[in-house]
């Protein structure tokens, strides 16, 4: 399948801000997960057929600490407490990829922080 770019800025945010404060994200920005368990980005993907397909997240994570995450689609958690390793600093990006699956046409997809400290620094889903 097409794999589509999704900006994390774009998305729908709770607990988190568009930010630029750092080098080497794609399109306006990225999104500034809030520090707090529960702080997610949902993305609309449009899936020309059902079944398996692979989610590509592009994220910098400059602390030592994981930022695990949960991932849902369609309001389900199928991949639970992805880790979302250090990168080596906020301006070096990384992808994490998740292999899921999706029903035909429009899907949710949402990336939501496990703990405290929040997610990574998300700058886009490719899909
Ligand atoms: C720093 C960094 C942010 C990051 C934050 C965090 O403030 O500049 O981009 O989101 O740390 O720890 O989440
Ligand atoms: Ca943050």
């Amino acid at each position: 399948a097409t794999a589509t770019d999704h900006q994390a800025e774009d998305a729908t945010i709770s607990q988190g801000s568009v930010a630029t404060n750092h080098t080497g994200y794609t399109g306006a920005g990225f999104v500034d997960y809030a520090n707090v368990s529960g702080s997610y980005v949902q993305f609309t993907v449009d899936a020309a057929s059902a079944g398996s397909s692979s989610l590509a997240f592009r994220y910098a994570n400059g602390t030592t600490t994981d930022r695990p995450m949960d991932i849902s689609v369609n309001g389900t958690v199928v991949a639970s407490n992805v880790s979302f390793p250090a990168t080596g600093g906020w301006d070096t990006w990384a992808t994490k990829t998740v292999n899921v699956s999706l029903n035909a046409g429009t899907d949710t997809v949402r990336a939501t922080a496990v703990t405290a400290n929040g997610g990574p620094n998300l700058d886009k889903l490719t899909a």
